[in-house]
Order: C-alpha cells, then sequence, then structure tokens
C-alpha cells in the first residue's frame, strides 16, 4: 500500500516544532517577523494562494498584509512600493505573487527586491547562491519538496532523481537541491523524447511541469516515491501533473493534489520569512 505523504501534515508539524518557537524568540526580543505580497491584478488562483499564505502566517503569529494594485496598474508603481519596502526595516519579507500582467517586466521586479528579503528566494543574487551552495532563502516550493522527502526519511545520497520540468521557480533549483544531497538526477520536460526510458531507474521522481496527468502508473518503476507538484482544475475537480489513481499502485509514497506540495510551499514561505526576520535583527 503506498504512503500518501499529507504536506498538510507536514506543514503543521513544522509550525509547530520549528516556526512557533522561533516566532516566540523574536518576539521576546521585539521583533514581529512581518511579511508583505504585493498582488497586482485579478487572478483568481493568486487571490487563493495568497489567502493560504495569509492564514499560515496568522497561524505561525507573523504579521501579514497584502497591498493589491490594479491589472492596469503602472509598472514604475509597483517598483516604487517595493523600493519603499527593501527601506522599511519592520518588513522582512516581500513576494510579488505571479503572473503578473503583460505590460510588467518579471525581471525588472524581481531585480528590485532586496536580497535579503527575498522569502521567494527569486532574485538572481539568492538564485546565485543556491547554485553555489551558499547560504541564501531558498524558494518555497524547493524546499517544501525536500522538507517533504525528509519526512519520510529519505536518504538522497546515491539515488537517482528524474525531475520533470525545467522551470526558474521548482525544476531548476530542485535539481540544485537535490544534487547538494549527492543524488544524481535526471532533467527531463515535456519535449524529452521516450520519458518512460528516462523514469525506468527513478528512486525519486519530481513532476513539475503544468500539464494534467502527465506522469501515468505504466511509466512509474515500482516502490519509487513521487512528488506531484502540479494543481490544475479539471471539469471542476483538482488533479496534479500525475495521474494519481494508476500511479498508487507503483509507487512507495505519493503527494497527493490537493494537501501534498501546495501547504509545504506556503509553509516554507512562512519559515523563510522567520529566517530573514532572524538574520535582518541580527544585523541591526
Ligand atoms: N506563483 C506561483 N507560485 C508562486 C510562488 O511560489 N511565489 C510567487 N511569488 N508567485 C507564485
Amino acid at each position: 500500500m503506498a504512503k500518501i505523504i499529507s504536506g498538510k501534515d507536514v506543514a503543521e508539524k513544522i509550525l509547530i516544532t520549528n516556526i512557533k518557537p522561533k516566532v516566540d524568540d523574536l518576539k521576546l526580543k521585539g521583533v514581529i517577523p512581518t511579511l508583505v505580497v504585493i498582488l497586482v491584478g485579478d487572478v483568481q488562483a493568486s487571490a487563493s494562494y495568497v489567502r493560504q499564505k495569509e492564514k499560515f502566517a496568522a497561524k505561525a503569529g507573523i504579521k501579514s498584509e497584502v497591498r493589491k494594485f490594479s491589472e492596469t496598474a503602472p509598472e514604475q508603481e509597483v517598483l516604487d512600493e517595493i523600493i519603499k519596502i527593501n527601506k522599511d526595516s519592520d518588513i522582512h519579507g516581500i513576494i510579488v505573487q505571479l503572473p503578473l500582467p503583460d505590460h510588467i517586466s518579471v525581471t525588472k521586479i524581481l531585480n528590485s527586491i532586496d536580497p535579503s528579503k527575498d522569502v521567494d528566494g527569486f532574485t538572481p543574487t539568492n538564485v546565485g547562491k543556491l547554485f553555489l551552495g551558499e547560504e541564501t532563502l531558498v524558494s518555497c516550493t524547493p524546499k517544501g519538496i525536500m522538507l517533504l522527502l525528509e519526512s519520510v526519511n529519505t536518504d538522497l545520497k546515491g539515488k537517482n532523481v528524474t525531475v520533470i520540468g525545467r522551470s526558474n521557480i521548482v525544476g531548476k533549483p530542485v535539481s540544485i537541491l537535490c544534487q547538494q544531497k549527492h543524488a544524481t538526477v535526471t532533467m527531463c520536460h515535456s519535449r524529452t523524447k521516450d520519458l518512460t526510458a528516462k523514469l525506468s531507474d527513478a528512486d525519486v521522481i519530481i513532476v513539475a511541469v503544468g500539464v494534467p496527468k502527465f506522469i501515468h502508473g505504466d511509466q512509474i518503476p515500482m516502490g519509487s516515491i513521487v512528488i506531484d507538484v502540479g494543481i490544475h482544475n479539471v471539469d471542476g475537480k483538482l488533479c496534479g501533473d500525475v495521474d494519481f489513481e494508476s500511479a498508487q499502485n507503483k509507487v512507495s509514497a505519493i503527494t497527493p493534489v490537493p494537501g501534498g506540495v501546495g501547504p509545504m510551499t506556503v509553509c516554507a514561505l512562512i519559515e523563510n520569512t522567520v529566517i530573514a526576520a532572524e538574520r535582518l535583527s541580527n544585523k541591526n
């Protein structure tokens, strides 16, 4: 029987054992960890993700605030807000919810965030540090995936990890984190030839390709661990990048959708905000 890895449960455990004690320590020093989320436009999914972030922040006892901009807000207006937040010593974490409207440059926006407050780990400085193996703020979904693997005691040393998807947000950074844990990583994507062959010796499969039910049970080697990063609404029902029904008969463990990676992304964001608050308050 496959183990279903509940991201909801793992996030709750990390909240209690790791995040809350740190928040309490900071509050004793007069520091209230504070996160600002910038939301531009009316993408429904983004609004829902932001609500989940606010909810988890409240549970952790940290302050969070959403600053909303209209779909047509000029790029400079958003940049000005970020510059203001960079200078505000009461704010420790800042994220700009993606996607942004087409007239706003994601690169320009991300480049403007102070790396010490970049709790999404998206700035070139923090991505570079991750690449070099230096201390940084690690982007939230990859960090959440590593915590999920830890939660089922997966020692990646010498293991074969196949990552499907090469995005800046998930595929590329998680491949680096797995290599740091001494895994042998194979990078695949939607145009990889004979994906089934590439998966044949995988111990761990991380699927972040953005296509509903892209991977089926018959492609998955017996006993592997599957992490499904996708979330899609198909005919009113949520599903991932993996066909859960056929996959669950092959795997030793698998994340569900919803309730797998999603809650861990949120948990990692709040943990990053606390880490940023610790580092910034130690500097002052
Ligand atoms: N949109 C989808 N995932 C993310 C994320 O992890 N961070 C931000 N800022 N936007 C996103």
